[in-house]
């Protein structure tokens, strides 16, 4: 497949067309962000060390039966995707009180939510990502409620096979984000999972090792998402 004219240029990912409108390549940038893009650092190896991440848990994840964009690993920091029609919804799963929803309701952090939250936010930096409900997404038509129904189930199901493999690994994961888009009239997970997107803390001594480490200043970023890929099995190259 041939690479095109640059489509879009996210925070942390570069999209490209290709000769063919069914797919495109996704580039993996050290650029790094925070804050709704408010601090951005490069962090050298991060766009590779992300493309390998990704890579293997998408195959996890269709081994698992769930159906991913992902088609191929194209090099250290290209992939080769489906071209979705994205929903511009985050769907974040919590097993464990952090981040936001800590500051929202004054839990202490780490505690556990039994069963675990599902939650939507609306993809807008601008607006600093703000927690929507399914009846928005509704009337503002950004999805029907079959297509939100599905995302809640595939996003639980992705929850299911991820912590299983983080707890063999020693890690607890703490909570994630996915987006979905629409290929073909089905939905599709997209965009990407690394340690950008989700909170991962070893399970003994509750080290943070996701990017809170960049968000709170805390060093070592890419050393502690090169630790959790080795835990979990990322094939080193
Ligand atoms: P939060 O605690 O900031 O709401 O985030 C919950 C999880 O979702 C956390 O792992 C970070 C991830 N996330 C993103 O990666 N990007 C986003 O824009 C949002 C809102 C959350
Ligand atoms: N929303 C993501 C985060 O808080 C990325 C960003 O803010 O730039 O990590």
């Amino acid at each position: 497949m041939q690479k095109q004219q640059l489509l879009y240029k996210g925070k942390a990912k570069s999209v490209y067309e290709t000769d063919d409108s069914d797919f495109l390549i996704l580039h993996f940038r050290d650029d790094t962000s925070a804050f709704d893009g408010k601090r951005v650092e490069q962090l050298a190896r991060k766009g590779e060390v992300n493309n390998r991440f990704n890579a293997f848990i998408m195959q996890k994840l269709a081994e698992a039966g769930i159906e991913t964009h992902f088609e191929k690993q194209l090099s250290n920091d290209e992939v080769l995707v489906k071209r979705l029609d994205m929903i511009p919804v985050e769907c974040v799963v919590r097993n464990f009180a952090a981040g936001s929803l800590v500051r929202r309701l004054g839990l202490e952090e780490g505690q556990a939510l039994t069963p675990p939250t599902f939650e939507l936010f609306y993809k807008d930096d601008a607006l600093g990502d703000p927690m929507v409900n399914e009846s928005l997404a509704v009337s503002l038509g950004w999805a029907n409620k079959e297509q939100l129904a599905q995302m809640q189930k595939l996003t639980y199901q992705v929850n299911d096979v991820l912590k299983a493999l983080f707890d063999a690994g020693g890690l607890m994961l703490v909570d994630f984000k996915l987006e979905f888009g629409v290929f073909h009239d089905r939905i599709v997970l997209g965009d990407e999972f690394s340690p950008d997107g989700c909170r991962i803390w070893d399970k003994n001594t509750k080290k943070k090792l996701d990017k809170d480490r960049f968000r709170q200043s805390l060093g070592d970023v890419i050393e502690a998402y090169e630790e959790v890929a080795s835990r979990i099995g990322v094939p080193s190259n």
